[in-house]
C-alpha cells in the first residue's frame, strides 16, 4: 500500500465532556427564510478529478475509503452521544490535508441514510473545497457577510445527496476580525437554526499560524486535529492541544502516514 495512504486513525484524547455554550447569543435577524434547497446550484464533479484529488469516498471498493467511513461512525457516534453537531478540522501547521480529511468525512458522513451535511469552507485565507470538487465559485460565504449576498446563492450541491457546500471564494487577509463580526455571527445562526440534527463541518486553517481557530470557538461543539505524519514535531502537537483545550477533541487523525500495514486482513 502507497506510503501517502491515510492512516486509520481516531485516538480518543482528552475528550471535555461539557458541552460548550455560545457566550453572546446573537439576536437572529434572519434575511434568510429557508434554505431553498430547488436553488441551489448543482455541480456534479468529473470521477477521475476527484480521483485525481484523493477524494475517494464515493467509491465503495478502496481501502482508503473504508477508513474514511470507520472514522465517520466512530465521530458520529461521539457527536450524538454528546449532542454535538458542529465540528471543526484543523491541524498544528499548514498543508497536512486537513481539506482533503473534511471533504472525504463529509461525504462519507452524508452517505449515511438520513444524515445531512453542510461543509463549510472556513479557511478564509486559502479557501480550496471547490478546488476538490473541481467548481468555480460564484459566491463565497464572505459575499454573504459583506454584501448581504443570500445563502441560497452562495450553497453548492456537489452532486452528492445530503451534503451542501458553503464555499469560500478567494483569499483573505484580517481573518480572525472577520470571523468576530456581527454579520458572521448572523450567517452562522443562519446555518445552524435551520436543520438543526444536520452536521456542520467547519474546515479550519491551522492552529499554530493564525488565531482564526480560536476566534471561532463559539461557533463549533468539538474540534478533530489532523497531524502530519512525521512532519509535526511532537512540541507543535502539545502546543496545538493547549489551543485547543478549551473546546470538545474529537480526536487525532494522522495522515501521509508511512507505516501502514500490508494488507487489512480481508475487510
Ligand atoms: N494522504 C495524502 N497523501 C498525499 N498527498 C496528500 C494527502 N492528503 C493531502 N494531500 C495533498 O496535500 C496538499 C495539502 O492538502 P490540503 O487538504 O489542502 O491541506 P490543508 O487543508 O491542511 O492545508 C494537497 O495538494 C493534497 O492533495
Ligand atoms: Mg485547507
Amino acid at each position: 500500500m502507497s506510503a501517502d495512504f491515510l492512516e486509520k486513525a481516531i485516538e480518543k484524547a482528552q475528550i471535555d465532556q461539557s458541552r460548550k455554550t455560545i457566550n453572546n447569543p446573537v439576536e437572529t435577524t434572519s434575511s434568510v427564510n429557508d434554505f431553498v434547497y430547488t436553488q441551489t446550484r448543482i455541480v456534479i464533479p468529473n470521477n477521475e478529478i476527484l480521483q485525481d484529488r484523493r477524494v475517494v469516498t464515493l467509491k465503495q471498493y478502496n481501502p482508503t475509503a473504508d477508513l474514511f467511513r470507520m472514522l465517520r461512525t466512530k465521530l458520529l457516534k461521539q457527536l450524538r452521544t454528546n449532542n454535538w453537531n458542529s465540528f471543526a478540522i484543523t491541524s498544528p501547521t499548514a498543508g497536512v490535508g486537513k481539506s482533503m480529511v473534511a471533504v472525504n468525512l463529509a461525504i462519507s458522513m452524508a452517505m449515511e441514510v438520513n444524515q445531512t451535511v453542510l461543509l463549510v469552507d472556513f479557511d478564509l485565507r486559502n479557501p480550496r473545497i471547490n478546488w476538490y470538487f473541481d467548481f468555480e465559485v460564484e459566491y463565497g460565504l464572505l459575499d454573504y457577510v459583506n454584501s448581504g449576498v443570500a445563502l441560497e446563492r452562495i450553497l453548492v450541491n456537489p452532486g452528492i445527496e445530503r451534503l451542501v457546500i458553503l464555499p469560500g471564494r478567494e483569499k483573505n487577509k484580517g481573518t480572525s476580525d472577520i470571523i468576530s463580526a456581527p454579520s458572521m455571527k448572523r450567517l452562522i445562526e443562519d446555518i445552524k437554526s435551520h436543520y438543526e440534527s444536520r452536521i456542520i463541518i467547519f474546515d479550519m486553517p491551522p492552529v499554530l499560524l493564525v488565531d482564526d481557530v480560536l476566534a471561532a470557538m463559539e461557533y463549533y461543539d468539538a474540534a478533530l486535529l489532523v497531524v502530519e505524519d512525521g512532519a509535526n514535531k511532537p512540541e507543535e502537537l502539545t502546543k496545538t492541544l493547549q489551543a485547543l483545550s478549551n473546546t470538545n477533541l474529537l480526536g487525532i487523525v494522522f495522515n501521509k502516514a508511512e507505516n501502514l500495514p500490508e494488507h487489512q486482513g480481508g475487510y
